[in-house]
Formats: C-alpha cells, sequence, structure tokens
C-alpha cells in the first residue's frame, strides 16, 4: 500500500512537471481526429488519463458530455481553463484511474491515448455501454524510428490491441510496422476503434 501511494505521488510529480513546461494547443490523437465521424451525436464521453484533454476538448466540440480524468493536477486545472476560454463544458478532475476505474456500462465514447495500463481492459470494456465506442492510440515495440517510452513495458505488441479488445467489435485498425515507405503513413504506433455489440 506504502509503496503504491509513493509510485502514485512519484509519477503524478513528473507529469505535472512536464504540463507546467507544456507549450501550445493539445491535439486530439489521430484515432479520434480522423474517426471523429463516427461519434453519436449525443452521449457521455470518457478522456482517460486526459492529460492537456485534447481528446476531451474535441469530444465536447462533437457534441458529447465529456469527463476527462488524469493524475496531473497541473494538466487538469490547464485543461478546465482551456475549456472555460473555448466555451466548452468538460468535467475534467483528479482521478487515479487504476484505483477508480470508471464503472460499468457508464460511457458511450471512451478514448484512451498513450496511455497503456493492461490491467484496466475488463474495465474499460465493461464500462462501454451497448453500442458504445473505444478509440484507443499508443506506441508498439516495434519502432522504425525513436519516439515515444523507452521502456518495454509501456509499449504493444504485434497486434496486441486486436488480443486486448477482442470483446470488442473491431471498427478500425491501423498498425503499419515496417512496411514500404517508412517516411510514408504513421509509424511506431497502432490505432485501434472498437464497438461493444449491443447486448
Ligand atoms: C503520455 S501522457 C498522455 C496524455 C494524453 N492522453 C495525451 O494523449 O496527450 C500519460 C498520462 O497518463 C496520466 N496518468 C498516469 N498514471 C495515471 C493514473 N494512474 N491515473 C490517471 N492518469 C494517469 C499522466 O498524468 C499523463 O497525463
Amino acid at each position: 500500500m506504502y509503496v503504491g501511494t509513493m509510485s502514485v505521488k512519484y509519477e503524478q510529480e513528473k507529469w505535472d512537471r512536464r504540463y507546467a513546461a507544456a507549450k501550445g494547443k493539445p491535439r486530439a490523437a489521430q484515432v479520434l481526429w480522423e474517426g471523429h465521424h463516427l461519434l453519436p451525436p449525443s452521449g457521455d464521453a470518457l478522456d482517460l488519463a486526459c492529460g492537456l484533454g485534447g481528446n476531451a476538448l474535441l469530444l465536447a466540440q462533437a457534441g458529447l458530455t465529456v469527463q476527462a480524468w488524469d493524475l496531473s493536477p497541473v494538466a487538469i486545472a490547464a485543461l478546465q481553463s482551456r475549456a472555460a476560454a473555448a466555451r466548452l463544458h468538460v468535467q475534467a478532475v483528479v482521478r487515479d484511474v487504476d484505483a477508480q476505474p470508471p464503472m460499468p456500462a457508464s460511457f458511450d465514447v471512451i478514448t484512451v491515448s498513450y496511455f497503456l495500463q493492461r490491467a484496466l481492459v475488463p474495465a474499460l470494456c465493461a464500462a462501454l455501454r451497448p453500442g458504445g465506442l473505444l478509440f484507443y492510440q499508443t506506441f508498439v515495440k516495434d519502432k522504425v524510428f525513436q519516439t515515444g517510452p523507452a521502456n518495454a513495458d509501456f509499449l504493444l505488441a504485434e497486434s496486441e490491441l486486436l488480443t486486448m479488445f477482442a470483446p470488442l467489435c473491431l471498427r478500425v485498425y491501423h498498425e503499419a510496422g515496417a512496411l514500404g515507405d517508412i517516411t510514408q503513413g504513421l509509424r511506431n504506433e497502432a490505432l485501434f476503434i472498437g464497438q461493444k455489440t449491443e447486448e
């Protein structure tokens, strides 16, 4: 318990420092900006481990009722003021998603970008309502150039998102590996859109 609390505090301080130094507008992940036409016109959405909330802001612009959760108070404060300035309603809160994952059947859309916590996968699938969509994007182990985390625990094995989210119906998947002209197209990352089928 003590070790867990210490590592949460370490993680929080690490991200607070990064966000305090961050410049520029947060952008939604490619999986969401490319797939935003698949969003429902209304409903409840969650940007999990949202950071500065590029996904949350796009979801709010698209008409969804948005919650955004992150461990970093600095990121959450920045998102709250950015959303207010844009007159967008985003309920941004500091929340440790490992300790407090989303409740079952609570969201129509969930976005997760650059946050790989495999233990949360069953909770993410359960948190979608029937027909709900998961947008997921993060780094892969099989890199063609050096970006993203060095720690292999935070990198996806080949096709891992397909296995991880096998309970969902596959709608979109991209993972190009080192195929063809590596200067073209998205590399180093996998992206996935899955839908919970009607129950
Ligand atoms: C690489 S950033 C990605 C942020 C955002 N999703 C994006 O695409 O820019 C990883 C984020 O995970 C957050 N995080 C790490 N552990 C967390 C936890 N247990 N609960 C909630 N957020 C967490 C960090 O604070 C950080 O904002």
